[in-house]
């Protein structure tokens, strides 16, 4: 597999800045890397050193003093800064040190980012759309100073990572998802745009700080709330038409409404409930193939029965009813367990999406059942022979041994993804598992672990995690746009983010060797991004949803379309 790769382009560029004014934008500053014919012709002498660097110089200076900082909050706040200063230079580094960077610019770093966001706010980034202004929101859109976007990531800062509400502070995010739009997906980073939707904050701790930059109001909710969501979408479809809207860190209550209100009406998606699902199918499709087994003949346990196991049993239903199953064994296969027990139809109490998943009640009712009335988590999976346990509870340690053991003592190579975050909340250690099953089981997480040790092999744990998904979502939009009449992919649909998680699970290392990983490591994401690219605008191609293109060049247009961090020539724009 190919490792992450910077191609080089040899495209000079029209500049109209000079002097300070260049230095000072970070999309264009190269600082000492501007040669000296450069610097000649756009006034630069004297205001940089003498000597002229390549961009690996500036980049080992740049991870020399990354090394200086010593907090994780530190280290996000220089690659802010660099982020501000030069953004060239700031998505090299990355790619080089990605893994070790990717937690620092992203989840879970940029949590602490978000909650400090207005004490270490220093330089403008995206836009700030704030309830008193929303009656000027198509100007507010027209402020910002690139007219070319490709990509929005909006977030209201309600339901931040794990960390709740943190008002305007929650543009962290979308700047931070952004950043990897860039760096793994290949979107030019001027073409991105990251945006919060200030609307208020119920967040006491924010309300009462003297230096929250947000609107300092409680916040606003119903009707008001939903037309304040309308306006702003509408004012995207006026000003910026066919840009990738990607919802982000909405609350549970919010987030399926306006999917559902919006995903028919312009090219959009929600991270949290479509990005989750496709990651999850992916590693999940990868260890049923490790398994030696297929996605149909799998018995699927979920504990949780909240937006993200839904989310997830919905795409895995999808891809059963793929391979052939009818809706009615698709949902026989999935069984799903909550704070009142197992889900069946004897149960008033369940939501619309709830009952989709609940088991006829005729199928449980003569169950043994080992406390009470509610048909726990230990009795489904001592009464099926479960093959596949999936936690998105946040109940820790919900896994015990006895439940483990027992599912374990059934099946050969037990699936088991505790995937609830934070780490603290994980249903499951990766080193338990991996010694009740005897090394026998498949686990990936939502939190990052390390590798396990057991029987003298050394065991790598996936993190599923959503950026295997929306970079390579936002490529593949990016390229249908250089196809036909320009106007490319207008929908982001379910079986998009299923093709998604299919191509995903084709590039799991676990195929090759099956004490690999089930999902491919971060150092050839960009590679993999390409891929998963690829299958997700064949898709698009076949459900009509773009214009029609041979293969061999969609794939073509794809790899051209990858920006990567590399300096271009410029010259004076005349005139
Ligand atoms: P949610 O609040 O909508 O759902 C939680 C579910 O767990 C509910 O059905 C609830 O009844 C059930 N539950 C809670 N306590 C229980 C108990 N003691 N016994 C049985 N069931 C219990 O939350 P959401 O959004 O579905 O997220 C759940 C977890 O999944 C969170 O920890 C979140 O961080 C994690 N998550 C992980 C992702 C990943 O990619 N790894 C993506 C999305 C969420």
């Amino acid at each position: 597999m190919a490792t992450n790769t910077v191609a080089r382009k040899n495209t000079a560029v029209a500049v109209r800045l000079r002097g300070v004014e260049l230095l000072n934008n970070p999309a264009l500053n190269k600082g000492t890397a501007f040669d000296e014919a450069e610097r000649e012709a756009f006034g630069l002498h004297g205001l940089l050193p003498p000597i002229v660097e390549l961009l690996d110089a500036q980049c080992a200076r740049a991870y020399e003093a990354f090394l200086l900082k010593d907090s994780d909050l530190e280290r996000h706040i220089y690659l802010r800064q660099l982020q501000d200063t030069n953004e060239v230079l700031f998505y090299r580094l990355l790619l080089e040190h990605v893994e070790e960077m990717l937690p620092i610019v992203y989840t879970p770093v940029v949590a602490l980012g978000c909650e400090q966001f207005s004490h270490i706010y220093r330089r403008p980034r995206g836009l700030f759309i704030s309830y008193p202004l929303r009656e000027v929101i198509p100007q507010l859109l027209r402020n910002h100073p690139n007219t070319k976007v490709d990509v929005i990531v909006v977030t209201d800062g309600e339901r931040i990572l794990g960390i709740g509400d943190q008002g305007v502070g929650g543009l962290g995010i979308p700047i931070g998802k952004l950043s990897l739009y860039s760096l793994i997906g290949g979107i030019h980073p001027a073409r991105t745009l990251p945006i919060v939707l200030d609307c208020g904050t119920n967040n006491e701790e924010r309300l009462n700080d003297p230096e929250y930059l947000g609107w300092r109001h409680e916040r606003i909710t119903g009707a008001d709330y939903y037309d304040f969501v309308e306006l702003f979408v509408r004012a995207v479809k006026q000003v910026l038409p066919n840009t990738l809207l990607q919802w982000e860190d909405f609350a549970g209550i919010h987030a399926r409404p306006i999917l559902d209100r919006y995903r028919d009406q312009l090219l959009t998606f929600n991270d949290d409930i479509q990005g989750t699902a496709a990651v999850a199918l992916g590693a999940m499709l990868s260890a049923v193939r490790v398994a030696g087994s297929s996605l149909r003949e799998q018995e699927i346990v979920f504990f949780g029965a909240g937006a993200a196991s839904i989310g997830v049993a919905d795409y895995l239903r999808a891809a059963l009813v793929g391979e052939g199953l009818s809706e009615e064994e698709a949902r026989r296969r999935i069984w799903m367990v909550n704070r009142g027990g197992l889900l069946h139809d004897g149960r008033a109490e369940l939501t619309a999406e709830q009952r989709v998943y609940a088991q006829p009640l005729a199928r449980v009712a003569a169950w043994p059942r080992s406390g009470g009335d509610a048909i726990g988590l230990y009795d489904v999976i001592k009464n099926i022979r479960a093959t596949v346990l999936i936690g998105l509870s946040t109940v820790t340690a919900a896994f015990t041994e006895q439940i483990v053991r027992e599912m374990a003592g059934k099946v050969e190579r037990p699936i088991i993804f505790p995937l609830s975050n934070p780490t603290e909340k994980s249903e499951a250690r990766p080193e338990d598992l991996i010694r009740w099953t005897d090394g026998r089981a498949l686990v990936a997480t939502g939190s990052p672990y390390a590798p396990v040790q057991f029987g003298g092999k050394t065991i790598s744990i996936s993190q599923c995690n959503n950026v295997y998904i929306f970079p390579a979502v936002g490529l593949a939009v990016m390229a249908s746009r250089l196809s036909g009449d320009g106007t490319g992919t207008r929908r982001v649909t379910d079986a998009m983010m299923i093709a998604a998680a299919r191509a995903l699970a084709e590039q799991s290392p676990a195929l090759k060797d099956i004490s690999a990983p089930l999902l491919p490591p971060l150092k050839n994401i960009r590679a993999v991004a390409v891929e998963i690219a690829f299958a997700v605008a064949m898709e698009a191609e076949r459900s009509g949803k773009s214009d029609a293109a041979a293969k061999e060049s969609l794939r073509a247009r794809i790899v051209e379309s990858q920006w990567a961090p590399e300096y271009p020539s410029y010259i004076p724009e005349i005139g």
